[in-house]
């Protein structure tokens, strides 16, 4: 997979991608490549022409070599480079121009894994890390390189260490670097707020910078760390796409350059804005890895490589391919007017309909009646919840259901014991007024104080032995931030700090109960990204539980991550977040293929549609081992339809899921393509024993059923009439 040439070509290649990269004759690390697999990856033109360019000044008084049209691996700033650097920060002259040279390169089989930060899990891979050095300033920057056998994944990460005897200041310490070749590009990237996460935008690459970050403490929901650069035109099927992520849940940079001579750079690693890291001597700083993917059969082939690489090293092991049991959330049923009985009732209703689990969502807590209180003191409140959270749960579990528990663990109410105790735990600045969000502080977790708290006051519930499951809720952004744990020079690490501190936490929480599944929140969807994701495996992607509004959400979700990772349940209707009145069906199937499904509906409401809840409980159970580890698909989207398909891991499963939004009288005949069916297999639709062949299925498409609007002929399929009509197909593979 890694092969090096005697003059210092490197090359890292697969079935997917080659990446290749040299060092230049001035010892810098030039970019040759990075696209299809090559025959010979050594031998890549060097496409850096060596022409005097007006006006370019030359490398350190090299003739015709200018770095600011050099493809580079680690770019500084200050030596004929004027794009924005992947290293950047002060020497110990008080100046910033640092110039990295080569100096050796080492491969290892096992990939080293981050010791602070979440990292991917190796095998079958090979790492290569090269070292960087300024010799004048005694900085090093060990680049690192994971390639691997069976994904289509490059992973990349770096390490600054300071060998000298002075201290050095980091302030761009970004994770990869990659320069693309002049092209008419254009950027995919996911957008959103609360309730509307993971809206897709594409824009052609603007000259200039295009950055998506976030500086809010969380990866967020305003941008999600990820970013696509695609090839003009690209669609599902067609395209050579360059995508990448980052395993990191705070402050990120994806930034988009194109330069003057328009090849374009990706910068992806912590954001440089309010970032400043003190480099003591003989110290290290680690940055998060960085996710690259190549794929040149467009977004289809670029979420196929995506999907199968989170699911098999990123999403925890434990739960790897394990169907997730269908659960009822108490928020939406009861917000916060919980209390035992009401619980052990919801439990029996879910009882009722065969769900597996019962989750307690917001509001057990000491004093929690509404928002404004309680958060930071995780005892069961004692009127409520006289006999306990270890009691309720052993309760619920003899009903025979599993137990789940939220947990805001990060948060405090200024009206709260804990902030009673101790007021200078939270996120805060000297002499400014904390500002509020969902009226709570933030704690401040670069403190290893706190982390203790929180880890025994966690620790002590699910000791009980009776929690099958925990949410983790988190529902401000920071802001004030400041710590009373660090000097006043180190005050603006305190946002790395934090999330060091918050995966020491996941870490040794999820290290003492390991089977315990944890479902990552924030407000829904605010901190949904490969970070929280390596903790756990399961995530609320949004609080927007309307069908038609959760749409986009999957869709845009789906680039990047498989729904394996996702949880998806029946709300309230009308929608408690847009008031739109729909179906339990299409209510069920917008979640349909999300791996954890489930209800959060009050007693009324579920004894209402007592029976069809009951049969989608059912199908949701018996089809629990399909939608993990399956293939997912995106066939149709526009503005008024969506269609997908999902593909059991097994292939002896397929189904299709078609949405139709608002009813117009004389439609077209709509049909979906399908794919990645077998061309010479029969497939059997449930529904009407009906049979398809594969091929026709793929070429000539499956006919999707008609919007009725007015009489209806017995002989065609129909949508339930109106609006926000939903149908679900389900194929059985004929072996015979
Ligand atoms: C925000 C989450 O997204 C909701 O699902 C719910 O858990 C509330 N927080 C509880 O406060």
């Amino acid at each position: 997979m890694i092969t090096v040439s005697k003059d210092k070509t490197f090359a890292l290649t697969n079935k997917y991608f080659s990446y290749v990269f040299r060092v230049s004759p001035e010892g810098i690390l030039e970019h040759l490549h990075y696209g299809g697999p090559l025959r010979d990856p050594l031998n890549v033109a060097v496409h850096h022409l060596r022409t005097q360019r007006e006006v370019a000044s030359n490398f350190q008084g090299g003739p015709y070599f200018s770095l600011s049209d050099t493809p580079q691996e680690f770019p500084s700033f200050g030596t004929s480079d004027y794009r924005f650097p992947a290293l950047h920060g002060r020497n110990s002259d008080g100046n910033t121009v640092f110039s990295l040279h080569y100096k050796k390169y080492q491969i290892v089989k096992e990939k080293p894994r981050l010791k602070k930060l979440p990292s991917a899990r190796g095998g079958d891979s090979e790492t290569l890390i090269v070292t960087l050095e300024d010799p004048l300033h005694k900085l090093e920057v060990e680049l690192y390189y994971t390639v691997y056998e069976h994904y289509g994944v490059l992973v990349r990460s770096a390490k600054f260490k300071n060998k000298g005897n002075k201290e050095l200041q980091l302030q761009h310490a970004y994770s990869s670097a990659l320069d693309l070749p002049p092209h008419e590009y254009e950027i995919l990237h996911l957008h959103g707020t609360w309730s509307r996460e993971f809206c897709e935008e594409r824009i052609d690459v603007p000259k200039g910078r295009f950055i998506v970050d976030s500086a809010r403490g969380t990866s967020s929901a305003a941008h999600s760390p990820f970013i696509a650069i695609v090839q003009k035109g690209t669609t599902e099927e067609y395209g050579r796409v360059h995508a990448t992520t980052l395993m990191y849940s705070g402050n990120f940079s994806l930034s988009v350059e194109k330069g003057e001579f328009e090849d374009v750079r990706l910068l992806a690693g912590i954001n440089p804005f309010n970032f400043h890291w003190r480099l003591k001597p003989g110290k290290k700083f680690c940055t998060p890895e960085a996710l690259h993917v190549y794929a040149d059969k467009g977004l289809r082939s670029m979420s196929h490589i995506w999907h199968e690489f989170v699911r098999e090293k990123v999403s925890p092991e434990r739960f790897r391919h394990k169907p997730r049991p269908t659960y009822l959330n108490t928020w939406e049923a009861a917000y916060f007017d919980v209390d035992e009985e009401k619980v052990l009732h919801l439990a029996d209703k879910a009882k009722e309909i065969g769900v597996d689990m019962l989750v307690l969502d917001d509001g057990w807590f000491e004093g929690r009646r509404d928002d404004t209180s309680s958060l930071g003191d995780w005892t069961a409140d004692k009127e409520r919840f006289p006999s306990g959270i270890p009691a309720l749960a052993a309760k619920v579990k003899a009903k025979g259901l599993k137990f789940g528990i939220w947990f805001e663990p990060e948060m405090v109410n200024p009206k709260s014991q804990l902030f009673e105790d101790h007021p200078d735990w939270i996120l805060h600045v000297p002499g400014r007024k904390p500002s509020l969000g969902r009226n709570q502080l933030t704690l401040d977790l670069s403190r290893p104080e706190v982390i203790d708290y929180l880890y025994a006051q966690i620790d002590d519930i699910l000791s009980c032995g009776d929690i099958d499951y925990v949410k983790w809720d988190m529902n401000r952004n920071m802001t004030e931030v400041g710590s009373a744990g660090q000097s006043k020079n180190r005050q603006r690490e305190v946002s790395h700090r934090y999330m060091l501190g918050l995966y020491d936490l996941l870490r040794r929480l999820t290290k003492k109960y390991p089977d315990v599944l944890f479902e990552n929140c924030a407000s829904g969807g605010n901190r949904f990204d490969l970070g929280m994701l390596s903790y756990m495996a399961q995530n609320w992607t949004s609080d927007m539980c309307d069908p038609i509004g959760r749409l986009d959400i999957i869709n845009g979700c789906s680039y990047l991550f498989p729904l394996d990772v996702t949880a998806a349940y029946i709300g309230p209707s009308p929608n408690h977040q847009n008031g739109r009145v729909s179906s339990i069906k299409t209510r069920f199937n917008a979640g349909a293929f999300c791996a954890a499904r489930g209800i959060s509906l009050n007693e009324e409401d579920i004894d209402e549609h007592k029976s069809e809840l009951q049969s989608l409980i059912m199908f949701a159970k018996d089809t629990s081992e399909d939608f993990v580890g399956g293939r997912f698909d995106r066939l149709i989207k526009s503005k008024n339809e969506v269609c997908w398909q999902y593909t059991s891991r097994d292939e002896q499963t397929v189904y299709l899921a078609y949405f139709h939004i608002l009813a117009a009288p004389n439609l077209p005949f709509r049909r979906a393509r399908m794919v990645g069916l077998e061309a010479n297999a029969d497939y059997m639709l449930v529904e009407d024993g009906a049979t398809y062949a594969g091929d026709a299925l793929m070429q000539n498409g499956m006919p999707l059923p008609y919007v009725a609007t007015g009489q209806v002929n017995e002989k065609v399929r129909y949508m339930t009439k109106g609006d926000f009509s939903s149908h679900l197909f389900v194929f059985k593979k004929d072996n015979n």
